[in-house]
């Protein structure tokens, strides 16, 4: 008995770790950061608020923030011979290539946050990449199109910073649309952290190692990659795209429920929510919010909602519990501002790297960890004597 949750043994029993960082209640659709529901922190949180709240267990007070945020702030430029390292990738490569890289290299370069039994250096490396997630997502989108790199200004937000060094040029100042700020706020804070999914559990795994935290993060965004988790959001405009129209829905439909056919709702099902994803909520609003106030449609958004209407009263979606997750309306908001698709995950990326550091954190600074070592079910040969090749 844990205050108000009671847990069931069995669960704990496989649960891969303890933790008080989020927690999920899949068939309530029930998500919390620190005891705080993901709805109420995205309508009032700053992003730099959750990020405390995650690395730190509580909201901070306003001293607290202040003096959080302007530490972060310290470290939003990345080493000068970066540059050099990311003009070596061609520049049609993906964004989260670039991303696994770079985020690994930093390792070469800050030597004095790599020590993890030393709890300042920890604190001092996970500043370095809540700070410069930003930067390096925003350079990963610069170089693919050809444009100079832009550096950090400290005077605005972590997500107006952000939202400068990506679309502003050194041509001209670049106003920051509050409207947009909002937007990446909210979707920043709604992806922030979800518990032991698969690329925290990556995240942990390394950690659990020894592993210096940049190596870990950039596992972590290695993970993240994959079409099945954080590259869903991605799949899914594409595959909206793809549908085109509501007309096209139902063979898109019957597809997914194909045993034989591969194909799947990209942004649809979910391993934990089987009711809803409280997160798509949040995310279907702020797609009809963020549109209608930069006075754009987007017949996408047209596709997705009927997509969801459809699937919402199909006998497979209902028996199979498969409703929309954080993925299925992200994409229209990131396109409506202005993102391209292939950058979709990297924005994940940034957002989940408060998540992974105050996980890697809650486990590295647990006397207790040891190296995980998940074991296995072995369904292969029984003992046998070798053969020699000419009796083969
Ligand atoms: C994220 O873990 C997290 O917390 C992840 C995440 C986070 O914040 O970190 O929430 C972020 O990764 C969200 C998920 C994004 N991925 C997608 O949207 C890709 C499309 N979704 C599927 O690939 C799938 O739903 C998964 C991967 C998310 C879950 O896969 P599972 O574990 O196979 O799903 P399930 O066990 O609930 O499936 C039950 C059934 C299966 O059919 P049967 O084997 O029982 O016959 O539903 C089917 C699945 O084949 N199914 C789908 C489907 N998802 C599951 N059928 C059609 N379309 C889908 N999207």
């Amino acid at each position: 008995q844990t205050g108000m949750f009671t847990y069931d043994p069995g669960f704990t029993s496989t649960a891969s770790c303890q933790s008080a960082i989020t927690y999920i209640d899949g068939e309530k659709g029930i998500l919390l950061h620190r005891g705080y529901p993901i709805d109420q922190l995205a309508e009032n949180s700053s992003f730099m608020e959750v990020a405390y709240l995650l690395l730190h267990g509580e909201l901070p007070a306003r001293k607290e923030l202040e003096t959080f945020s302007y530490t972060i702030s310290r470290h939003t430029m990345v080493h000068e011979q970066m540059l050099t390292f990311f003009r070596g990738f061609r520049r049609d490569a993906h964004p989260m290539a670039i991303m696994c890289g770079a985020v690994g290299a930093l390792s070469a370069f800050y030597h004095d946050s790599t020590d993890i039994t030393d709890p300042e250096q920890r604190m001092i490396a996970s500043h370095r990449l809540i700070a410069k997630m930003p930067t390096l997502v925003a350079m990963a989108h610069k170089y693919s199109v050809g444009q100079p790199f832009l550096y950090p200004d400290n005077s605005l937000s972590y997500t107006g910073n952000f939202l400068r060094m990506t679309f502003g040029v050194p041509a001209e100042p670049y106003v920051v649309n509050p409207i947009i700020e909002n937007a990446m706020r909210r979707i920043f804070i709604l992806h922030a952290d979800h518990e032991q999914n698969a690329s925290t559990s990556t995240v942990r795994l390394a950690g659990s190692s020894g592993a210096n935290p940049f190596a870990c993060i950039a596992a972590g965004i290695a993970c993240l990659w994959g079409p099945a988790h954080g590259g869903a959001n991605e799949a899914a405009l594409n595959m909206l795209r793809e549908i085109g129209k509501p007309e096209n829905i139902p063979q898109y439909i019957a597809r997914a429920k194909d045993k034989n056919d591969p194909f799947r709702l990209m942004g649809f099902g979910h391993r934990v929510y089987k009711n809803f994803d409280p997160r798509a909520k949040v995310m279907k609003a702020t797609a009809d919010e963020v549109l209608k106030e930069l006075g754009k449609s987007d017949p996408v958004l047209d596709v997705a909602k009927e997509l969801e209407r459809i699937a919402l009263s199909d006998e497979y979606f209902i028996e199979k519990k498969l409703y929309p997750n954080v993925d299925f309306y992200s994409g229209v908001i990131l396109n409506a501002i202005g993102f391209p698709t292939d950058m979709f995950t990297a924005l994940f990326a940034l957002a989940r790297t408060v998540g992974w550091v105050a996980q890697w954190n809650e486990m590295i600074s647990d006397p207790e960890q040891k190296i995980g070592r998940p074991r296995q079910l072995y369904v292969g040969a029984p003992q046998r004597d070798y053969i020699p090749v000419e009796k083969r």
